[in-house]
């Protein structure tokens, strides 16, 4: 059956086609059906399957011959740390740490914060807590104490589990420190900590709260899978939204796992055994996806990286990884890709190393530019994918189902809509848009299995955020549209989010830090272009009236409190000072335009603007930071 076929057949029957797609994992009790609509529109799928997902992650394979075969490679060119871990002796070490969560008195439906760099063991410690049933909420390391303690309150962790560091190029992080500030900051309070000491800092650890992750796990018995509902929460992944509060992305057992093992062949292209390598990190809905849990459920090999594209140490790292684990599949941001083109244009890296193994090179998290694509291609000579989805999702919505058939690539579309997803184009009014028209992009309901039924702790916020502008229809946030052909092109964000070499940031959540500078009376944050990350953000900042300091002095404060209260990974090191904002006369700031005139864009001020003259002003300053550039 080519692709046609089998979205017509997911179409003319859903329930069946879920219930096919679910005999490939190992239930303990099988659903009597696929989809739960008695809550519509709220959703749930095989609530009365009971599983578990570390079982079909792991112990599987085990039993099925795959004890030997690699579960894991990790490689650290950031450390020089090599390492394989088979099935089989990650069965041992998960049921271990499984049984010291289980000492430690965390049990089925508990919370444990993830706080780790990119080793095994963060792997290791998120199947632990499938293994027994505890709900996982991963922090990506790049986050500060502040947003860290923003995650413990919501989520209410008894226990966190963390790396003593993490290593970026030319320095070591301690996180030990940044989690004994967040849980100071927060109010509610972890009885246990687990922290996995890395030699480049070792970290003190507090007497009764604090376990080193060796000693804790020394003569423990080993947890066995616990069975859980198939609605039963696997993990919740915070993600940005327009607020400085994140948004929990609830995730249920049961749909993740029929769902993203269906993707490993039709989506992905490839078989169990194969390696596949996602470079992310596991802080991000790529790393939960597809690099812990979609390979392994599916009996691949996954390859834990823990480097850059690019200076860690060269521009050829990525060709050097496919080719030393005859990788058959890798997925990364464009960022990574745009990187090492930068370093390398002529992909003299490239050309040392054999990657004959490679089928196929999938990119997502953010728009993939042409030039990125082509060169890509260019370089590789093999099929470059571009696949569009979300944290909510946790998987393509759009894509090019490579199992299925390798559709005709056009370059700037991320193809067609998946199976499970009825994508269309909808106009402010809810009416759907002709072809090559622009519009919100949005998902008839239901959603397909593994996607997102709520908000952790937040169902109001959930239908608010996500059911409520088009009834009967999820909205991305993404707005684009589609062609003659049916494929899809993703435009822009319809929302305050930017996406910052492929990791998405709030600008809402940047001006409520900024707004807290005691000096800023006011202020914007706007994503602007940038040719390597995609976007960066860029504050305008108004002073409070009488303030009389020097404004450099001010712009290198502000930068400093967004590094502080989110983490590096924002990157806001752009800021100037204007005397006000532009906004329309009932009291809108224009952002967009402000985007538009710092991109070079063409732009049209609007009529309702309350003073014309301050357009002037506001490029003027851009143009001291360099913008457009
Ligand atoms: N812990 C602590 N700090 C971290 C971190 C972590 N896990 N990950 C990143 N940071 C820091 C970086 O050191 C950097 O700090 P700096 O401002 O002091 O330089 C900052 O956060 C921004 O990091 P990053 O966005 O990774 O940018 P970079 O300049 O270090 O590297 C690229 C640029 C393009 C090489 C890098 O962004 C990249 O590899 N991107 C791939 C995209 C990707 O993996 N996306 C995930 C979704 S698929
Ligand atoms: P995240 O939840 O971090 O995965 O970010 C999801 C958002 O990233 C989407 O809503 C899009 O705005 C953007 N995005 C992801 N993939 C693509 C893509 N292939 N093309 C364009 N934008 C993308």
């Amino acid at each position: 059956m080519g692709y046609k076929e089998v979205y017509a057949d997911w179409q003319a029957d859903p329930e069946a086609f879920w219930m096919e797609a679910a005999k490939s994992i190992d239930w303990i009790v099988e659903p009597t059906k696929a989809l739960h609509d008695e809550n519509a529109p709220l959703y749930e799928w095989f609530s009365d399957g009971v599983v578990n997902t570390c079982y079909n992650a792991v112990d599987r394979h085990v039993e099925n011959g795959r004890g030997d075969q690699d579960a894991i490679i990790y490689d650290s060119p950031i450390t020089g740390a090599k390492s394989r871990i088979s099935y089989a002796e990650l069965q041992t070490r998960v049921a271990r740490l499984g049984g010291a969560l289980l000492e430690q008195g965390i049990i089925k439906g508990d919370r444990v914060i993830i706080y780790m760099s990119m080793t095994p063991e963060a792997i290791i410690a998120m199947l632990a807590c499938a293994r027994i049933g505890a709900i996982h909420s991963v922090v990506f390391g790049g986050f500060a104490a502040s947003e860290l303690a923003t995650r413990i309150n919501d989520a209410t962790p008894k226990a966190v589990i963390a790396s003593s560091c993490g290593i970026e190029p030319g320095r070591v992080i301690a996180y030990k420190p940044l989690l004994d500030e967040a849980i100071e900051m927060a109010d509610h309070k972890p009885e246990t900590c687990i922290i996995f000491q890395r030699e480049q800092a070792e970290a003190t650890l507090e007497p009764g709260r604090d376990h080193d992750w060796n000693d804790v796990q020394a003569d423990v018995t080993p947890a066995p899978c616990v069975p859980v509902k198939g609605n039963d929460p696997v993990y919740v992944l915070y993600t940005s939204g327009t607020t400085g509060q994140p948004k929990g992305v609830v995730r249920h057992t049961g749909g993740h796992l029929v769902a993203l093992n269906w993707t490993m062949k039709n989506v992905y292209g490839v078989d169990p055994g194969d390696v596949f390598w996602a470079a992310s990190d596991v802080g991000w809905v790529v790393g939960h996806s597809y690099i812990c849990y979609a390979p392994l459920i599916h009996g691949n090999t996954t390859v834990v990286f823990e480097g850059k594209p690019v200076g860690t140490p060269d521009a050829g790292t990525f060709w050097r990884v496919m080719q030393d684990y005859k990788v058959r599949a890798m997925f990364t941001a464009p960022t990574a890709f745009r990187a090492i083109k930068r370093e390398d244009p002529k992909g003299e890296y490239r050309k040392k190393y054999d990657l004959s193994n490679l089928d196929t090179l999938f990119l997502a998290g953010e728009r993939a530019d042409p030039d990125t694509i082509l060169w890509a291609q260019d370089q590789l000579g093999i099929p470059v994918i571009d696949h569009w989805w979300q944290t909510e999702t946790g998987y393509p919505m759009v894509g090019n189902p490579m199992g299925i058939e390798a559709l005709p690539v056009k370059v700037g579309s991320p193809t067609v809509p998946m199976p499970g997803y009825d994508v269309r184009i909808l106009s402010d009014e809810g009416e759907e848009m002709p072809a090559g028209e622009l519009g919100a992009i949005a998902v008839k309901l239901p959603l397909p299995p593994g996607t997102l039924p709520t908000l952790w702790n937040a169902e109001g916020r959930y239908r608010s955020a996500y059911l409520q502008t088009f009834e009967g229809y999820y909205e991305t946030g993404d707005a684009g549209m589609k062609d003659e052909d049916g494929y899809l092109y993703i435009m822009a964000r319809t929302d305050d989010v930017i996406n910052v070499a492929g990791h998405r940031l709030s600008t809402g959540a940047m001006e409520e830090i900024l707004a807290g500078h005691p000096d800023v009376a006011e202020c914007a944050v706007i994503g602007v272009a940038d040719p390597l990350k995609g976007q960066l953000p860029l504050g305008i900042l108004c002073l409070t009236s009488g303030v009389d300091r020097p404004h450099d002095e001010i712009v290198k404060e502000c930068i400093q409190l967004v590094r502080n209260k989110i983490g590096p990974v924002a990157a806001f090191k752009l800021a100037c000072v204007v005397d006000r904002l532009p906004k329309t006369r009932s009291g809108k700031i224009l952002r967009a335009t402000m985007a538009k005139i710092a991109d070079g864009e063409e732009f049209k001020t609007p009529a309702t603007i309350d003073d014309p003259a301050i357009i002037d002003e506001i490029a003027t300053s851009f143009k001291t930071l360099g913008y457009p550039g």
